[in-house]
């Protein structure tokens, strides 16, 4: 999608200087940064310390560090440690371990001489396939917003609430809840994106709101406590977000503060849709509140907020009493009673193990 007038994609092999540039997330929307990727450490940083985020992200860097390190060491040994050091640096997102798991695989099975050729190939499908599941989510996710608009007078606009950053961002291109939403202003229908600021790292206002400007997308943000009140007041018609980790029943594990939202649009009849990649279902788990690892972050993540001052420096204050302590749960799971449908690349389902079958008939076999 576009920044800066200029079409990106969050993740990139520059072929000439042999290394992988990411897009910095960490200095948006203040600092357009774009940084180089060199050896398995810089990889490691980059998804442990969030200058790339998203569960489908995170995968796509994590092939690409795997593909880098066979430059330097091709052996199996090396394989191993990478898939643990790289896999130990995020917990919750599964598109995480289902990127090493595909690579460790493949790479397993080719001549130590062929590997880094090989790995980079594989790395650059991934990003490949993840943009082309994300261009079908819009295609599919279009038809939700189409409907809901063909109910309202002419020209008022579907007003679509979103959480954290499931934008191009968060995946190779795209984005997975916005996906829809560029298909749609593609399509001619009149959109309003609700963005929700996503406390403590707020990539709603710091990514999505990004996402949206750079994209000509009307949007307005709002605080995370505003959308049960905005759903009372029947300003949202749907809400769309992403996830990190959904399971073989359907219950969807995204970023905290998901699962208010979902009861909020529960309570009030409001359709709450899901997005995703196949590659973010955890075929291996049913029950996402007792199964899924929960990230803990850093409490200075809740205690502090960055934000750029008149003179454009970018900082960090505190928000609360030096001696309070805080805790910071950086992921919650909506049951899959909560959700309306999920948005795949193969279409829409109902959130359950027959709806999920139904669209990967190939999963019984496994
Ligand atoms: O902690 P983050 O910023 O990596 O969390 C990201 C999210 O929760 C996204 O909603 C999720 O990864 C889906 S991205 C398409």
């Amino acid at each position: 999608m576009k920044a800066n007038g200029r079409h990106y994609r969050s993740i990139w092999f520059d072929a000439g200087k042999r290394c992988v540039k990411i897009i910095d997330q960490r200095w948006l929307p203040h600092e357009f940064r774009v940084v180089d990727l060199v050896n398995r450490d810089d990889f490691v940083v980059a998804i442990r310390d969030m200058w790339v985020r998203g569960a489908p992200l995170i995968g796509a860097t994590a092939a690409y560090g795997m593909a880098m390190q066979m430059v330097l060491d091709p052996s199996d040994l090396s394989i191993e440690e990478s898939w643990e050091i790289l896999h130990k640096t995020r917990p919750t997102a599964i598109n995480l371990r289902w990127a090493l798991d595909d690579m460790r695989r493949l790479l397993s099975e080719t001549p130590i001489e062929k590997r880094a050729a090989v790995a980079f190939a594989r790395a650059g499908e991934i990003c490949d396939e993840d943009v082309e599941c994300n261009r079908m989510i819009g295609v599919h996710g279009l038809s939700i917003i189409r409907e809901i608009a063909a109910r309202k007078p002419e020209g008022e606009p579907v007003r679509i609430l979103t959480h954290c950053n499931a934008g191009w961002l968060a995946t190779v291109d795209w984005g997975t809840a916005t996906s829809p939403i560029y298909h749609a202003v593609d399509a001619g229908i009149p959109v309003h994106v609700w963005v929700d600021e996503t406390r403590p790292r707020n990539q709603g206002a710091q990514l999505t709101a990004w996402e949206m400007a750079g994209n000509g997308i009307s949007h307005q943000l709002i605080v995370d406590n505003a959308g049960g009140h905005l759903m009372q007041h029947g300003l949202v018609d749907l809400v769309i977000v992403g996830t990190d980790r959904t399971t073989a029943r359907g219950d969807v594990c995204n970023k905290i503060g998901t699962y208010l939202k979902a009861l909020a649009a529960h309570d009030n009849d409001v359709p709450f849709y899901v997005a995703l990649p196949s590659p973010t279902i955890d075929w291996t788990v049913a029950d996402g509140v007792r199964e899924i690892p929960i990230e803990e972050r850093d409490a200075s993540e809740v205690t502090h907020v960055q934000g750029r001052l008149p003179d454009g420096t970018v900082t960090q204050v505190q928000i609360c009493p030096d001696e309070t302590p805080a805790g910071n749960p950086a992921f919650d799971v909506t049951p899959a009673r909560l959700i309306t449908g999920l948005i795949t690349e193969r279409g829409i389902c109902e959130a359950s193990v027959k709806g999920l079958v139904g669209l990967f008939p190939e999963r019984l076999a496994g």
